[in-house]
């Protein structure tokens, strides 16, 4: 496989935690330009880990992450978050400001960005969020869960990394919420350049968005692969305590009448459904 447009690279990664913890165990991955990939599995998997391991807030405790050319072990730490950006799974555990303003600019300010860019990043930012200016002076402790979560996806965004994560975005959300969300993540990765990674137990989601998932159990890969393909594996969801989405799961009933077991939305399934007759 060619690795011209590669941006990430795991190389035979461990980690343990200080307490002994295994949580991740010989991972290997490999994620190009322009990719959409969802991260799966049951708690405990190993997948949060996997992130900060990617960001550089986790070094290695065998193995390699390389980023941009860059190991994770000797590279700075703001190095690498601009490089791989990682919104926390609970947004109260990233934000520590006092306002919603402050909250953005401080990755920008942190790599000595001038004023103006500063402010030009955070206005960006949170108009790509849908985060309206009256909320710039808020703290963000009086906003709700979902507007917290908007404001934690734009102080990552105002550092412009190449590679987003995104620890489960819809959790907390409404259904209208977490499609906006969605759809933003969707248009960053298709019209603005960036590789997008969402982890999530919410199937439906991963069906609609990922072109490719990660499945992980007890610290391993378990099956990496494109959407459609992982979730025709019964055996290995069953492994994973997951399900393919519904229409899924439809579609793999009615393959004898012809249907694709790998159908992953309502609008394919029904476009098959004209074909067939
Ligand atoms: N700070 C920590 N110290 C020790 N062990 C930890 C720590 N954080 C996580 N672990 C353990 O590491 C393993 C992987 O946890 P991780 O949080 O990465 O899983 P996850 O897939 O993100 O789970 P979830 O779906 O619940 O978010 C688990 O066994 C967990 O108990
Ligand atoms: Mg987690």
């Amino acid at each position: 496989m060619s690795n011209q447009n590669q941006f990430l690279q795991v190389i035979n990664l461990n980690y343990s935690y200080p307490d002994g913890t295994q949580a991740l165990k010989e991972i290997n991955l490999d994620i190009k330009e322009g990719e959409f990939l969802a991260f799966i599995g049951q708690n405990g998997s190993g997948k949060t880990t996997l992130s900060k391991c990617l960001n550089g807030l986790f070094k290695p405790t065998s193995g390699d992450v390389i980023v941009d050319g860059l190991n994770s072990r000797t590279t700075p730490i703001v190095q690498m978050v601009r490089r791989v950006g990682y919104v926390f799974q609970n947004p109260d555990h990233q934000l520590f400001n006092s306002n919603c303003w402050d909250e953005i600019a401080y990755g920008p300010r942190n790599i000595q960005l001038p004023g103006d860019q500063v402010r030009e990043r955070v206005e960006e930012a949170a108009k790509v969020v849908g985060l309206p200016k009256e909320y710039f002076t808020e703290h963000p402790f009086f906003l709700s869960k979902g507007l917290r979560q908007r404001v934690a996806i734009a102080s990552i965004l105002a550092l412009r990394p190449k590679l987003i994560i995104v620890d489960e975005p819809t959790t907390g959300q409404d259904a209208r919420q977490s499609f906006e969300i969605m759809d933003f993540l969707r248009d960053l990765n298709e019209h603005h350049g960036h590789i997008i990674i969402i982890i999530t137990h919410d199937m439906p989601i991963v069906a609609q968005y990922a072109r490719r998932v990660i499945a992980m159990g007890q610290g391993c890969i378990l099956a990496d692969g494109p959407t459609s393909q992982v979730f025709t594996r019964a055996d290995l969801l069953k492994q994973t305590f997951l399900e393919p989405p519904q229409i899924t799961q439809l579609a793999q009933c009615a393959v004898d009448m012809g249907f694709d077991p790998g159908t992953l939305t309502i609008e394919g399934m029904l476009a098959q459904y004209d074909k067939l007759g």
